[in-house]
């Protein structure tokens, strides 16, 4: 009697400890009831954000790019791209050739390099920020022997930045952990070729500056003409797509469309999520280096993905429902549990739980089986909670450019993505697109999404070859 007693104990403790962990867990899962309320307030906002009187007020931005027409195939020549955007700075030399004999199409050779962006650097002063990004470029341009060739420049610089030019932009504010001084508010262009300038050993015309998804969606269009809408979901999430002219309201235009950078990060920061966010986005905000700030990227991107996961198990462990109660001073210290672990961790599914236990070993946790189990269900939840809410985003996105062609029965679009969360996760992506596939049931459009490799260098070659054209023709 007594060992069943003991059992019968043992399962109901089980059971009882299963059922908070669930609790825990459902506070990370949206229906479609709810990602659908979620996707009409994202068309309320870019309708809020086009419009001339309510842009002002509007969370989502929805910024014009100045990108007017895509790449047709046709452009040609060498250029050099910069990519910023998070810790690393690349510099890429771009050679679009003449279509390959066998299938026809151009050749884009690249070559690249990465260089680290300090913290120093990222976090410092505003004109040491651009010299740095100048030395990389004169180190470059040495290595390639090309120093005394005019090079024209494609800058694509991942941050909210007004445009009223393709080679104007002011930087509104810093996100994704930069924080340099005296740069906000300033003519990021007019920087670098102050930076530029005073070094005295570089010859090169920055032509266009980009964001990273309008990089993006331009290479995709290289290839394939569906694609109109760009996502990143990397280090921050953000997305842009092709909009008519006659709906951006603050253009006095109404030929033709442009890319709209939305900057889809910012949204909630006037409290549209709050009935959604809990007590890890409410941590993981307070504790970031803009706080009120880019609320939607903080459920969804990879700078913060890690840190929510790492909040959870340190709740659960605290509550006595994880590693026996027992925290470790790693788990305990904020940005620990890295995003790339959710990653490796969900990919390690299949394969038993030796890989769970050594990422939780190297956090000094020598956790069992059960503990890596409930360690699995937490990243899962954490990363369907983000592919989801991006999905509202997308969905929200074609459903706005299926009303642009009322004419059409069935729109077809693609997607360009780029980004490491996009890219590493093993299952992020298909979550995405079946949520966008039943967030967008009957609304007439068929949303593909395509993988860009180097995207956004290759992307901000691109606008910059397609604006040179421009130039060149007088157009
Ligand atoms: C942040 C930036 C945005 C960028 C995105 C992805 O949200 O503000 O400009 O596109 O990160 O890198």
């Amino acid at each position: 009697t007594v060992t069943v007693c003991r059992s019968l104990c043992n399962i109901s403790k089980g059971l009882g400890e299963f059922l908070e962990v669930k609790l825990t867990l459902d506070e990370l899962n949206l229906s479609n009831q709810q990602l659908t309320k979620i996707m009409e307030k994202m068309i309320k906002e870019m309708v809020k954000g086009l419009g001339k009187d309510t842009n002002e007020d509007a969370t989502v931005k929805m910024i014009p790019s100045y990108v007017k027409s895509l790449p047709d195939g046709t452009e040609r020549g060498q250029f050099l791209a910069l990519d910023l955007g998070g810790t690393n700075f690349r510099v890429l030399l771009v050679k679009i050739k003449e279509a390959d004999e066998i299938n026809g199409q151009p050749k884009i050779e690249m070559d690249s390099q990465i260089y680290r962006m300090p913290e120093n650097v990222i976090t410092g002063k505003g004109d040491e920020l651009f010299d740095h990004i100048a030395l990389c470029m004169a180190d470059f341009l040495k290595k390639l022997d090309l120093l005394d060739h005019k090079l024209p420049v494609g800058f694509t610089f991942s941050f909210p930045c007004k445009q009223d030019g393709l080679d104007h932009a002011t930087l509104i504010t810093w996100t994704k952990g930069f924080s340099a001084s005296n740069v906000v508010g300033k003519d990021i262009v007019k920087m670098l070729k102050t930076a530029i300038d005073k070094r005295g050993d570089l010859d090169v015309d920055i032509i266009a500056v980009v964001n990273d998804t309008v990089g993006t969606m331009t290479s995709c269009a290289f290839d394939d003409q569906e694609c109109m809408i760009g996502l990143i979901v990397g280090t921050g999430s953000n997305a842009c797509y092709m909009e008519k002219m006659s709906n951006i309201e603050r253009l006095d235009s109404n030929k033709g469309g442009m890319c709209i950078n939305m900057e889809w990060g910012a949204f909630g920061d006037d409290g549209a999520l709050s009935d959604y966010r809990n007590e890890y986005d409410v941590h993981v905000d307070e504790n970031s280096l803009n706080s009120g700030k880019q609320l939607y990227e903080k459920m969804i991107s990879g700078m913060y993905m890690g840190e929510i996961v790492r909040l959870v198990l340190v709740k659960l462990t605290e509550d006595g429902l994880l590693f026996g109660g027992e925290t470790s001073e790693a788990l305990k210290t904020p940005g620990t549990f890295q995003t790339s672990y959710v990653s490796q961790i969900e990919s390690a599914i299949p394969s038993g739980m030796t890989a769970v236990q050594n990422i939780l070993a190297n956090l000094g946790i020598g956790a069992m089986r059960a503990d890596c189990e409930v360690v699995i269900q937490v990243c899962k939840a954490v990363s369907r909670r983000a592919a989801h809410l991006c999905a509202a985003g997308i969905a929200a996105v074609a459903r706005k450019i299926k009303a642009n062609h009322p004419d059409r029965e069935t729109l077809r679009m693609t997607v360009g993505v780029d980004g490491t969360v996009y890219k590493k996760h093993p299952t992020f992506s298909q979550m995405m697109s079946e949520k966008v596939d039943e967030l967008c049931a009957g609304a007439g459009v068929d949303v593909h999404f395509a993988l860009s490799y180097d995207g956004s260098g290759k992307g901000a070659a691109l606008i910059t070859a397609v604006a040179q054209r421009k130039i060149g023709s007088d157009e």
